[in-house]
């Protein structure tokens, strides 16, 4: 087969897949993938066939999850947005590294037109920006950004004699902030974890006392405030901490993973983040609730010019750049791995800019705000019907919630069966979590084709499957 034909083969077999979707998943238990798969089979090696290499395409497309079924309820990104996956596509085609200018020059470009987008929409001025490798990247580069800012000498000396630094997180917050302290040599114990209020946001009060104890004796470097936290989708009262930043002088991070989009819609934004334009930095993923290809992900810094270069950039890079880590920078040295921890740089930009361009921000707005009017839905079915139980008020758009038991121990396993028996009938598959020993049901709306009749089906799963399980 020659290339063109090849492509067309690829695309008959897309067209296949795209039009053989029923359910979400035709589910197989990892035996039997296993003995479907044959993937030891050596009969398949080393015969450069190309019907070889399409059995396995078809397998994949057979057996993966079809995640932009409407029953697909279980993760924080659905299928993506169509414009950002034709892009994709021509990213894998083109294949470069937007590390430098002189191999990726379209993609740089892009990349710095919508950084200037999206720092104008937040409010940053005198920004600088990395598009990373997801949010738990991002988190760990303010986190270094913030350590380094403090401690001078930290990137020469290493944490070796500074005294030592505190950071401060909601106790629900990411684990990628755990990762952080860890890899960046502050040390778990380090990262403080701030008990919640009711509705799952970190408690300002206590926040401000421990600020108040821990700043006598050590340095207190860190906040980080989750908006949208993944498990009750509770946002950290930024403004609040903002004067408490202003009285200890700590970097203040927003973590806006899940959430943190909401700055596209002028009302939510003003509900959920008011103040983040005051914050030293800010991440959100576009491939979450936006809707853009994996992976896409967005860190913001607020007017500190040449502080990602000045972190990230070290060792001897004459071989690559045209500009280096701690020297001068100026706006058009186009380079972007200066500023990056990779060598090697995905070309993310080319899919956010062509959603972008294609949809807007008013789009991505309206989108958004839908999905809040759908889990206000979803929050009154919860509530009319006699069978389930919110499990926390709902704040944003997680809905917790359970089918009810009177014995917890039951109830936990009950809802444990009930989510486990709709994943492997392939009828629907929601997210799970436990706080405090008690588990419950946790289903996230970010899928744009998802109708209040698939939220209907979606209840009407989860009661029929009760009546079948003997608990
Ligand atoms: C609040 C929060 N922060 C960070 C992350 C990590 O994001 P990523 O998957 O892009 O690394 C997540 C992922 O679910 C999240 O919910």
């Amino acid at each position: 087969m020659n290339k063109q034909e090849l492509y067309q083969k690829l695309i008959d077999t897309f067209f296949e897949y795209d039009g053989a979707k029923k359910d979400f998943l035709a589910y197989k238990n990892e035996q039997e993938l296993k003995e479907i798969l044959d993937l030891w089979d050596t009969s398949r090696e080393w015969n450069q066939d190309w019907e070889d290499v399409f059995w396995y395409l078809q397998k994949y497309f057979q057996y993966c999850a079809k995640t932009d079924h409407p029953q697909f309820l279980n993760r924080m990104w659905t299928g993506a947005n169509t414009p950002s996956v034709l892009w994709e596509m021509a990213t894998v085609l083109t294949n470069v590294s937007a590390c430098t200018y002189e191999s990726a020059p379209v993609s740089t470009l892009m990349e710095k037109y919508m950084v200037s987008e999206m720092l104008k929409i937040v409010w940053f001025e005198n920004g600088e920006w990395q598009m990373t490798t997801g949010s738990s990247n991002a988190n760990m580069i303010a986190m270094m950004a913030a350590r380094n800012s403090r401690q001078k000498s930290i990137k020469q000396q290493g944490v070796f004699g500074c005294r030592a630094l505190f950071a401060f997180v909601n106790q629900e917050s990411h684990y990628s902030l755990d990762k952080a302290a860890n890899i960046l040599g502050i040390g778990t114990d380090n990262l403080i974890k701030v008990p919640t209020d009711r509705f799952g946001a970190m408690d300002i009060r206590i926040l401000g006392e421990l600020l108040e104890e821990y700043s006598q004796k050590w340095e207190v470097f860190f906040v980080a405030a989750t908006a949208g936290t993944t498990v009750r989708g509770a946002y950290d009262p930024i403004s609040e901490i903002i004067k408490l930043r202003n009285k200890y002088g700590f970097w203040l991070h927003v973590d806006g993973a899940w959430w943190g989009p909401v700055f596209l819609s002028p009302v939510l934004r003003e509900r959920f983040l008011s103040g983040i334009e005051e914050a030293e930095s800010f991440c959100f993923d576009f491939h979450k609730m936006p809707g853009t290809a994996l992976i896409c992900n967005m860190l913001l810094i607020n007017n500190k010019k040449w502080m990602l270069s000045s972190t990230c950039g070290v060792g001897n890079t004459d071989y690559i750049f045209k500009d280096h880590g701690d020297e001068i920078h100026s706006e058009d040295d186009g380079d972007l791995g200066v500023m990056s921890l990779q060598c090697g740089r995905r070309v993310e930009s080319l899919k956010l800019f062509l959603d972008w361009k294609y949809y807007w921000a008013a789009w991505f707005a309206k989108k958004i705000e839908h999905y809040y009017q759908l889990c206000e839905y979803a929050e009154n079915y919860i509530k009319k019907s006699p069978e389930l139980q919110m499990m926390f008020p709902r704040v944003s758009f997680n809905l917790c919630f359970v089918y009810q038991h009177d014995n917890l121990k039951k109830q936990n396993i009950l809802n444990e069966a009930i989510r486990e028996k709709l994943y492997r009938e392939s009828k629907s598959l929601v997210w799970s979590a436990t706080i405090q020993g008690r588990y419950f049901l946790r289903l996230l709306i970010c899928n744009e084709d998802i109708t209040t009749t698939d939220i209907d089906q979606f209840f009407q799963n989860v009661i029929e499957a009760k009546n079948e399980i003997d608990i």
